[in-house]
């Protein structure tokens, strides 16, 4: 009778089996893209596809359960497995490693059950649980759809009911595989004010990683996001094309790989690098995201998709307007006063700007924050800068007739503290060791809860004293040194994670208590940008170089990811360009001002009032429209993009001569997104009192076929000087 039993319950696991291996096709769709995964005879989930959508669901079983097998042995036998784990059969990077609770480091994961959801009518998510047999531990794939957007963000749950706790030494969000002839990389690195550069590599047979182990300031030296052509390098409007991003604040690394068959994998996650994590039996390891489009159109269509989703439903108040401001730091650095700052706003509200913002230098008294080396952490107004406290300040504001924004760094601390004498155990630092500085400062443990509400009580208590606040600069200025908390003792490998984990819980607890708070994410300039920040941001600072020249590249390269309405761009003294080459750069992002509007004759204070009124005007196209990058400043002495507001009604045009050659040939800039059948008035707008229009073609009705097949003489043999133009239907 056992042995029946037994029988029986052998042939209904087949059954089982075999009914999960025969409908075992899991197919995650958006209106563009397919993501195909099979269950395979063996009970493994393998990648089949990742491509256009294809029209035909019958064509799914075309797909064999187990794919790409390479050249006979000498791969990976089983093919391209969803979310391999270390240790067996796979000889390239897996996406999961963990050490049991007895040591031992294999790991293999075989299909359980999956289910897919629809959360309203564009967006879908289908999750698949893995498990492996041998040892209790569990993975929980997430993807999840965007089908108009054609977006797929993608995410892992580790868990296990081991006896003891178990080690993670991988624990990737996403692994994803490619085939084609050739792959080109394109990357965006550099460092203080010159971020994101892009550089394009062909990857061959190995590993190429872009990471970061800097910890708070992150992505000071790359950028957590990373473009692929296949077949040919990226272009910006024919080719396949995957934009590729992880939402996280902290380590990230990104693993391509090509294998001994040509196939390339691509693993997305936190970097694991000296981040050991310890889980315990039914604790949950959840991982960030990877948020990925494909275009078969280049990487223009692929950003615009991404820009539509993020503003639809990542970014903090997406849809929502902005506000244009002037900042003080460019102007005053920390040489001010209440004087000085009350006539400053006097400055924002005859500029037109909707908002003052006073940054670094405004707080601290037993160690007066009066330059970089003291005073961080001891958010006090300082009573010789600042007798009457903020509330004179808001109160300035408000009389003259602008809101008020102020900056804080409050993840920091300099030695020279209140904060750092009281809590010298809130700060990560060797305490046995010389200390090594960056910038002066030092980063706070926010892997410790009391250091959390601490963080928590800056922005609150600002808030409840000062309620009119409408405005916060957030800024990071140092990676993280000296590695080591004095809260996590001796689980200190997970100290980075920890530490990002922590920000976030302090972020979250802001966005419930404040939910509309505009705020601004900065790091030393653009040394933190990603789309989980950015649930809590409204917008980033992109660099601390705002010479237009190198402005133009540094916001070419984050407008392939980001929205422009979350890149502020400010008009400020840096390169000495002329002041409507400047601004007309700024007006491409989130417009706003760091100057001293007195070192301004009238007629340039005009122009920038002119430019207010323009930008306002504008902003529902320049920060809702779709952007299509025309003439990209890495090709030519010239540059060239415009916005496109979603019914093809409104359009407008920026083109900028950065250092033309002698004698150049110019070429009519073709537009791009008009409707051909309509007929569009180009108008120049953005020019100084009294300058007459330089634009051959200004006033003048055009078809939107012949603008996009002939093109606008819109660039000129001089150096650093623009046009922006307005296109508006007839
Ligand atoms: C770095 C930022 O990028 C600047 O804009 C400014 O806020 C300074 N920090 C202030 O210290």
């Amino acid at each position: 009778m056992k042995r029946q039993l037994v029988l029986f319950l052998f042939l209904c696991g087949g059954l089982l089996k075999l009914y999960a291996v025969d409908k075992g096709v899991l197919r995650i769709s958006t209106d563009a893209t397919d993501l195909i995964l099979r269950v395979a005879a063996n009970g493994r989930l393998y990648q089949s596809y990742l491509g256009p959508r294809l029209l035909n669901e019958s064509d799914m079983q075309h797909f064999p359960a187990s794919t790409r097998s390479g050249s006979g042995e000498s791969i990976s036998k089983q093919g391209w497995e969803a979310y391999p784990a270390s240790g067996m059969e796979d000889y390239f990077e897996p996406a999961l490693g963990v050490i049991h609770h007895d040591g031992n480091m294999t790991t293999l994961l075989k299909y359980i059950s999956s289910g897919t959801r629809e959360i309203n009518e564009n967006v879908s998510e289908t999750w698949v649980q893995l498990r492996d047999e041998v040892y209790p531990v569990e993975v929980k794939l997430y993807y999840r759809a965007f089908h108009k957007e054609n977006v797929i963000k993608t995410w892992t749950e580790i868990s296990h009911k081991e006896k003891k706790p178990v080690t993670l030494f991988r624990y990737a969000s996403a692994m994803l595989y490619f085939e084609s002839p050739h792959y080109y990389l394109t990357e965006f690195s550099g460092d203080w004010a010159k971020e994101v550069g892009m550089s394009v590599q062909e990857l061959q047979f190995g590993k190429k990683i872009i990471d970061t182990k800097l910890g708070s300031r992150a992505a000071m030296h790359v950028s957590p996001f990373f473009q692929l052509g296949f077949g040919q390098p990226v272009t910006e409007t024919q080719g396949t094309v995957l934009l590729g991003t992880l939402g996280w604040t902290g380590n990230f690394r990104f693993t391509f790989e090509v294998d001994n068959a040509g196939n390339l994998r691509v693993i997305s996650g936190i970097n694991p690098y000296a981040s050991h994590y310890e889980l315990k039996p039914g604790e949950l390891f959840k991982t960030p995201e990877f948020i990925f489009t494909l275009s078969e159109k280049g990487c223009g269509e692929a950003s615009r998709n991404l820009h539509d989703w993020a503003r639809c439903y990542q970014i903090k108040d997406g849809m929502a307007d902005r506000l244009t401001l002037l900042n003080n730091w460019e102007s005053t650095g920390f040489d001010f006063n209440e004087e000085k700052l009350l006539a400053l706003m006097q400055q924002a509200k005859h500029l037109g700007v909707d908002l003052f913002l006073l940054d670094d230098g405004w707080f601290g008294n037993n160690y007066p924050r009066n330059n970089d080396k003291a005073g961080l952490g001891d958010w006090e107004p300082m009573h010789d800068k600042l007798p009457d406290g903020i509330g004179a300040l808001v109160n300035g504001a408000e009389k003259a007739g602008v809101k008020f924004g102020i900056w804080i760094e409050p993840e920091m601390v300099n030695p020279k503290s209140d904060l750092f004498q009281k809590h010298p155990d809130w700060v990560i630092h060797q305490p046995d060791r010389e200390a090594y500085y960056f910038r002066n400062q030092l980063v706070l443990d926010l892997s410790n809860p009391k250091v959390q509400d601490y963080v928590y009580g800056i922005v609150d208590k600002l808030m409840t004293e000062h309620p009119e606040i409408a405005f916060f600069k957030w800024d990071c200025n140092s990676p993280i040194t000296n590695i080591y908390s004095p809260y996590l003792k001796e689980k200190q490998s997970q100290l980075y994670v920890d530490h990002v984990r922590g920000i976030y819980r302090v972020l979250e607890r802001i966005q419930v208590k404040y939910p509309h708070l505009p705020m601004m994410l900065c790091a030393g300039g653009g040394g933190r940008c990603d789309y989980e920040a950015l649930k809590y941001f409204t917008e980033f600072w992109p660099s601390d170089n705002t010479d237009p020249v190198e402005r133009l590249f540094i916001q070419w390269g984050f407008s392939q990811f980001f929205p422009s309405k979350t890149l502020c761009a400010h008009v400020t003294g840096w390169g000495k360009q002329p002041l409507k080459f400047r601004t007309d750069v700024a007006m491409m992002g989130k417009l706003g001002f760091d100057i001293n509007i007195t070192d301004l004759n009238d007629a340039e204070q005009a122009f920038c009032r002119g430019a207010v009124v323009n930008f306002n005007r504008l902003k529902p196209v320049i920060l809702g429209g779709d952007l299509f990058r025309l003439v990209s400043p890495y090709e030519a002495e010239h540059a060239a993009l415009m916005y496109v507001s979603k019914e093809k009604k409104k359009a407008v045009l920026y083109a900028y001569t950065i250092h033309p050659r002698f004698g150049e040939k110019l070429f009519p800039v073709r537009l791009q997104g008009l409707d051909p059948g309509c007929r569009y008035k180009v108008e120049e707008i953005n020019l100084m009192p009294g300058q007459k229009s330089k634009f051959s073609e200004n006033g003048k009705v055009f078809s939107g076929d012949y603008l996009m097949k002939v093109g606008l003489p819109v660039f000129t043999t001089q150096s650093t000087t623009s046009h922006i133009i307005e296109i508006t239907s007839e």
